[in-house]
């Protein structure tokens, strides 16, 4: 087995390729002086490899495809995507539009294909091959876990998030709650956590990504205003888009905890076991 890490991951191939006790596989990466992509295995792929990209930018995924094809000599080419871009269009929205992520998942040909919380679990119906997804929830768990906070609660900012916060919470035995939203008039709304109060403790909102950050500045600021502690952040997907972590950091967040599947400073919980655990099961 060969781990083969693309130019958007490379710490978290090297991580993987440390739990399988295995030296990742060096590559080229490059530019042609025309913009293009240089992309060299330099080693011969044979039998069995692994080629870890999340595609977050249009070249992480061009890198992807050039890596994909540079493998066809391997016998069986494993693809894992931690995060996946264009997962969030994937429908249309208004006619004219593409499915993003079907057009994504149609480019990409291997024999099996992993995700890491992936937007929608149905995206994975759109590759040709067999796709899984892994749940980062327990390692985001044991590392909250490991904080010691004071009295805490998981919180998921709404509805869409709720499994991720639930799975979360129980792996590690946290209460766990998610914010509602309640109109009171037309123009009169209030959120607030639907069944725990929150006054007193710290709270760790959890969601699969955090983008621009206005969903969960939005979430720190009101659960602040209803007497929380300290609030943390916890996401799977640091893709922390523009000044996101500046305007997270002024919402009032202690700390921003997310996994490596995106490559970011905040990225201080590894995937990396999930990863290997999954690959060594075929
Ligand atoms: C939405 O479906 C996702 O789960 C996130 O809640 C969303 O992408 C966060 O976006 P932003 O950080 O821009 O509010």
């Amino acid at each position: 087995m060969k781990i083969i890490g693309g130019p958007a991951s490379q710490a978290l191939a090297t991580r993987v390729a440390r739990e399988m006790n295995i030296e990742p596989t060096l590559c080229e990466f490059n530019r042609f002086p025309d913009g293009e992509i240089y992309t060299r295995i330099m080693e011969e792929p044979m039998d069995e490899v692994t080629i870890i990209q999340s595609t977050a930018t249009d070249s992480d995924l061009m890198a992807l495809l050039l890596m994909i094809d540079a493998c066809e000599d391997a016998q069986v080419v494993n693809v894992v995507i931690p995060y996946m871009g264009y997962a969030r269009q994937d429908r249309k929205f208004k006619s004219g539009e593409p499915i993003s992520a079907r057009a994504v998942a149609r480019s990409v040909s291997a024999d099996r294909i992993f995700t890491v919380n992936i937007h929608k679990p149905s995206i994975l119906d759109y590759f040709s091959s067999d796709a899984f997804d892994l749940d980062a929830s327990d390692v985001i768990g044991k590392h909250i876990s490991s904080l010691h906070l004071k009295d805490p609660l998981i919180v998921a900012p709404d509805i869409g998030a709720m499994s991720l916060a639930e799975n979360t919470a129980n792996g590690v035995g946290i209460q766990y709650d998610h914010l509602e939203k309640t109109r009171l008039s037309g123009d009169t709304v209030t959120i607030k956590t639907k069944n725990m109060d929150v006054c007193g403790r710290d709270v760790v909102l959890v969601d699969d990504m955090i983008a621009t950050g206005g969903t969960m500045a939005e979430s720190i600021k009101l659960l602040r205003s209803q007497g929380a502690s300290d609030v943390y952040l916890a996401c799977v997907h640091p893709v922390l888009a523009k000044n996101a972590v500046l305007r997270l950091f002024n919402a009032g967040v202690r700390d921003i905890i997310a996994t490596d599947t995106l490559e970011k400073a905040q990225s201080s919980v590894s995937v990396a076991p999930l990863i290997a655990a999954s690959i060594k099961n075929f």
